[in-house]
């Protein structure tokens, strides 16, 4: 008898596009500004609390509970443990937050462009995704609550783009919706004000944070869910039991710590993004203000896949999307204040 094994993939997977991450080229050296990440290395006490370490200890599993991050992070953000799940990154708290809310037929409501990992969780549990499209300004679609969604995926501040809508419509979102509204802060720390404050007063609001961004830890994949103690003890349960590494979690506790580290980098990629919008208009891009870090540049109707192509001719990397909203962007990330000399200077020349 013949096993077809591709018949026996669920219908949903096969039907799915998967989610396609930004180029990590492994071959060469680029100025890397197309995954967001941070330019500047993490604080010297990471790397010296990851080499202490590194010994005898890596044989033990790790906290399956992370209570010493918890407890950390509670005391960094005004919560208690309870409010508080980790993560192996920001991603894995949403395919939770997903396993744990959404089963077939369920629907789950975003604006569009966003994030497209929610695409991609949302097929996986043969949900029904309600995508729907921002203005051209990327000002929240008030449809947003009225979608009967059982979850809300907010981006804030907002990927690609990087605008940061006024917290008074968010929360007008949280007070109209049904459904749980997820606020996703990967890129927070980059912002002047978080959503934090609605945690407090909302039950169904869950706020996410990233370590990949602000505090230089893509490589370590370390993200927060900050929720209502109860929702918390329902997505413990649909958590692998080692979910986050020794390395990631000492790696966090010691970013944690220096704080101070993180807010200098945060105000030094400030700076370069003040700069980079100013020189991209120069050129005569479109500049949404970005509170990010990275910024969303646009020629209206001139497809940028030339100028994308052309830049990592020369060794610069930046992200460029072919869908029908974002065909004429180029997404940048804001990197060190050379990088950016490097790639204006390329683009002026791709543009002459
Ligand atoms: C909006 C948004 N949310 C979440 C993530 C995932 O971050 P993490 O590295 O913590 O998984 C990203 C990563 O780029 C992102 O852009």
């Amino acid at each position: 008898m013949t096993v077809r094994p591709l018949d026996l993939v669920r219908a949903a997977i096969r039907r799915m596009q998967g989610y396609v991450p930004g180029e990590q080229p492994q071959d060469k050296r680029y100025i890397k500004l197309n995954s967001n990440e941070n330019p500047y290395p993490p604080s010297p006490r990471v790397t010296a609390a990851l080499r202490r370490a590194i010994g005898d200890d890596l044989r033990l599993y790790p906290d399956p509970l992370a209570d010493r991050l918890r407890d950390q992070a509670a005391a960094v953000y005004g919560l208690t443990r309870e409010q508080i799940l980790v993560g192996n990154g920001s991603d894995e708290l949403l395919t939770m937050l997903m396993r744990t809310f959404v089963g077939a037929g369920d629907r789950v409501a975003y604006p569009v462009p966003t994030y497209s990992l929610y695409d991609a969780l949302v097929a996986m549990q043969e949900g029904e995704a309600v995508r729907i499209p921002f203005p051209a300004d990327f000002s929240l679609p008030p449809q947003l609550a009225d979608t009967d969604a059982k979850l809300i995926f907010l981006c804030h501040p907002h990927a690609p783009s990087g605008t940061l809508p006024p917290l008074s419509t968010v929360e007008t979102i949280a007070q109209r919706t049904r459904g749980i509204l997820v606020i996703d802060e990967a890129y927070i720390d980059f912002a002047h004000e978080t959503a934090l404050p609605l945690l407090h007063k909302y039950p169904h609001v869950i706020l996410l944070r990233s370590f990949s961004k602000s505090f230089s830890l893509a490589g370590l994949r370390i993200g927060l869910a900050f929720a209502h103690p109860s929702l918390i003890q329902e997505l413990l349960k649909v958590k692998d039991s080692y979910n986050v590494n020794r390395l990631s979690l000492i790696a966090a506790s010691a970013a944690l710590e220096d704080y101070a580290w993180m807010r200098r980098n945060v105000d030094k990629i400030r700076a370069t993004r003040g700069r980079l919008t100013q020189a991209l208009r120069e050129l005569g891009y479109f500049v949404y203000d970005s509170q990010a870090n990275f910024v969303l540049a646009r020629k209206q109707g001139i497809n940028q896949q030339p100028i994308y192509r052309g830049l990592k001719e020369r060794g610069i990397l930046v992200r460029y999307f072919s869908s029908p909203e974002l065909y004429d962007c180029l997404r940048i990330t804001v990197g060190t204040d050379e990088q950016i000399d490097q790639l204006l200077a390329s683009l002026k020349q791709l543009i002459s």
